[in-house]
């Protein structure tokens, strides 16, 4: 059996080589040569660096800046089998994210194209994408969100009262947490039981199948994604079919969507989604929504244990909400939405962590960008990480200091939501969850880190590899 084993790895490497030798050799477009950069090594590229680089405390920031230093703020590459140009800077950010004339469109890896479906937000453009926008959008609005307020605070209060005197992994923690949030906002899944449990063991198979090896052989972590996504298209479609035949009815996101938005079949209505519009997108929001929110939030709590001023600022914004509230109320709608303080240390976590570290493009069309010029059909990277560390906008940009925030900026300089066309649909709802959950965190709990370790998890989320493990114990009247 072994033995078989090791045969069927050897072929498998061999296959992957070669398609990769055939890439190399065969797409490499000559006209790459006007833009510097090294395409590294044949076959892997650049591939073993920018790996090493990425999963290492300063993340991808080594790599740019000696590429940076030597060949400016254009410079090309061979990484994970493709030939990209990393760009940086306020024009590039410009045109790459406001893509007028539709210059450029999003480059999701195979993986995510394969795992997403041919419908999903992701993998349209132009007006197509812009009417599935509207649509997808409207629940996620400040309005839509009111009503899922209520049981955003109460899990925030659920998952808190485990914690104390607990050693705590703080990212699985939010994970939990942020999947609850989610399964209830888009189908009223409970937040216990079977249908949770199915719902969350589906989606983590997912999730971790994007970082994987585009082959989609049986007992490869890119099949088990497929066969998770089937499954949890199942349990989309039972719901849909319950809710349409009337047998069950919720006020959620697929209610709003079914209810309002269905496409019958034949009907040419174009404000209407078809059942795999509708399931493509609801794993799209899960998937772009949950690894990121459950990012920031880890890594806001782990920067304000590291940035012991900044605590006490934000307690003594959330200990004035408290003050001023009659004695035995919870938490309101009003004064979720005017925590300045608190808004301005999100924004901080999201320029230091920098969860995104490039966003992906491919050229649709010829254009220029700093005097290079770029060819349709590239794949184009903005790295954002330089920009969020950009000295001559954010003095001493490795400091975590949320007072940045107390002007505005000018546009394009801070992208923690993106901007343009595709600027994060779902920032009121992650701002939302993270503001509720850290009002009851800080209120209750002080936390100590149980290990110094920086390295970050080799995946497209930038997220803490340890899973930020903390000891937690209740706070002191004083403190
Ligand atoms: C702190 C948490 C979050 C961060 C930092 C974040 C960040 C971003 C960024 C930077 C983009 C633009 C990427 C680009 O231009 O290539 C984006 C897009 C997107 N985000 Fe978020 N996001 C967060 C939470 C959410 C949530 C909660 C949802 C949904 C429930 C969501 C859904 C999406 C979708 C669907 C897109 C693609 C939009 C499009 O292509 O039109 N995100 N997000």
């Amino acid at each position: 059996m072994e033995l078989i084993n090791l045969l069927f790895s050897l072929i498998l490497s061999l296959l992957v080589l070669s398609v990769l030798l055939l890439l190399y050799l065969t797409r490499s477009p000559k006209a790459l040569e006007g833009i510097p950069g090294s395409l590294g090594w044949p076959i892997v590229g650049e591939s073993f660096s920018f790996f090493s680089d990425f999963s290492s405390p300063s993340g991808i920031s080594n790599f740019m800046s000696k590429r940076q230093k030597r060949y400016g703020k254009v410079f090309k590459t061979f990484i994970l089998g493709r030939f990209t140009v990393f760009m940086t800077g306020r024009e590039a950010s410009k045109i790459l994210l406001t893509g007028k004339d539709g210059i450029v469109t999003l480059n999701l890896f195979y993986t995510g194209q394969q795992v997403l479906g041919p419908t999903s937000l992701l993998q349209t453009t132009g007006e197509a994408h812009k009417r599935l926008r509207r649509l997808i959008g409207e629940p996620l609005s400040i309005d839509g969100l009111k009503k899922y307020f209520h049981f955003i605070n109460t899990q925030a209060m659920e998952t808190l009262d485990q914690w104390e005197r607990r050693k705590v992994l703080v990212l699985e923690e939010a994970s939990t947490f942020t999947l609850k949030v989610i399964g209830h906002m888009i189908m009223s899944l409970d937040p216990s039981g079977e249908e949770q449990e199915k719902f969350r063991s589906n989606f983590k198979i997912i999730s971790s199948s994007f970082s994987s090896f585009p082959l989609k052989l049986p007992g490869t972590a890119f099949h088990h994604g497929i066969k998770a996504r089937d499954r949890m298209y199942e349990m989309l479609d039972s719901t849909i079919s319950r809710r349409r035949s009337g047998q069950e009815f919720q006020q959620d996101f697929l209610g709003s969507l079914v209810m309002k938005h269905r496409k019958e079949d034949g009907e040419e209505d174009e404000n209407k989604l078809t059942d795999q519009q509708l399931k493509d997108n609801i794993l799209t929001l899960l998937v772009a929504g949950h690894d990121t929110t459950t990012a920031a939030l880890t890594w806001l709590i782990k920067f304000l244990d590291e940035n012991p001023i900044v605590l006490e600022k934000l307690r003594e914004e959330h200990r004035r909400i408290i003050e001023n509230r009659k004695s035995g109320t919870n938490l309101t709608w009003s004064e979720v939405n005017n925590m300045s303080y608190t808004a301005k240390v999100i924004s901080e976590t999201l320029r230091r962590a920098t969860i995104l570290p490039w966003f992906s493009r491919k050229a649709s069309q010829d254009f220029e960008i700093d005097g290079y010029k770029v060819r349709k059909g590239w794949s184009i990277n903005l790295d954002v990480v330089s920009i969020h560390h950009d000295p001559e906008v954010f003095s001493d940009p490795e400091k975590f200091d949320p007072s940045r925030f107390d002007e505005p900026l000018r546009p394009f300089s801070f992208l923690g939501f993106g901007s343009g066309p595709r600027m994060c649909p779902g920032m009121n709802l992650a701002k939302l969850e993270i503001s509720v959950f850290i009002h009851h965190l800080i209120n209750k709990y002080t936390w100590r880190t149980l290990e110094e370790e920086n390295s970050v998890q080799p995946t497209v989320v930038r997220m803490p590899k340890n899973k930020y493990p903390i000891i937690v114990e209740a706070l002191k009247s004083n403190e």
